[in-house]
């Protein structure tokens, strides 16, 4: 059966976790739906793993739609996320006309970085039949804002300020928060403080779903990877299927993320 929202809320209500992982072709969708994975996220990460950038602030909405059709071909059931690229969500107009083409490609939520001052958003996507997920902590869209990759949420001021921005969120009627770079402690506390399930990437293992890289997760991307990220093809002499199912069945049992991958 098709995962859909209901099935991540159940699965929050009965502390059972779920897993999320890129994609960005059918070939990749069919593969990792099949293999049981919860959702799917068209991630704007294609930015750096496909198209070879330093950052996801090139990536256009019209590449977005692209592979996010391209991902709905492949997908067998699972939750189908797609981010609304750097500066689609400046202004509602902007916003709604970016959810709409997402969702046309075949895109079951749509997923934004940003924080509280999204909660007219959320409302007016919600009276259109839009799911949201908010992207907050580390929002790589703000990279240059930021001044570099960095864990977020490490002061306690900005760890509250967090907090409360994700209550908002919430009660505005988000569908899913996913939060990246920020300790664990303060994952812990916004999974348990609001009613929608909350994504970890890189957020610990008290989240309620986690999200990688899916190049990343299969060791194919150049570099030193994040702290929080785990290279399962690693034990599996070269199946690309048996890494996605280590890693489904190991953020199921909890024993993904472990303490070497959390902040
Ligand atoms: O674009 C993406 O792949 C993401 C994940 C890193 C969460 O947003």
């Amino acid at each position: 059966m098709a995962t859909s929202l209901v099935t991540l809320q159940q699965y929050k209500a009965e502390g059972r976790k779920f897993s999320s992982l890129t994609a960005y072709d059918a070939s990749f969708a069919r593969l990792i739906s099949q293999a049981g994975v919860d959702t799917l996220l068209v991630g704007d990460s294609l930015g750096n793993v496909i198209q070879g950038k330093t950052s996801t602030v090139p990536v256009t909405l019209e590449q977005m739609v692209y592979h996010t059709e391209c991902v709905a071909r492949g997908n067998q059931g699972s939750l189908l996320l797609s981010d609304i690229p750097f500066m689609e969500a400046a202004t509602l107009d902007r916003t709604l006309n970016a959810a709409a083409s997402l969702m046309r490609a075949g895109a079951n939520v749509v997923k934004i970085e940003g924080s509280a001052w999204l909660t007219d958003t959320v409302h007016t996507l919600n009276r259109n039949g839009v799911p949201c997920c908010v992207h907050m902590g580390l929002t790589p869209q703000s990279v240059n804002a930021f001044g570099g990759y960095r864990v977020q949420g490490r002061e306690n001021a900005a760890a509250q300020q967090l907090l409360n921005d994700a209550i908002a969120l919430d009660q505005a009627g988000v569908a899913l928060l996913l939060l990246e770079c920020v300790p664990a402690e303060l994952g812990k506390q916004v999974a348990q403080a609001v009613k929608a399930p909350v994504i970890s990437c890189g957020a610990g293992p008290d989240c309620d779903g986690q999200v990688m890289v899916t190049y990343d997760m299969l060791g194919l991307t150049g570099g030193k990877p994040p702290k929080f990220v785990k290279n399962f093809m690693d034990a599996t002499q070269g199946s690309v299927t048996d890494a996605v199912s280590a890693y489904h069945q190991a953020v199921v049992d909890g024993s993904f993320p472990a303490p070497e991958h959390c902040y």
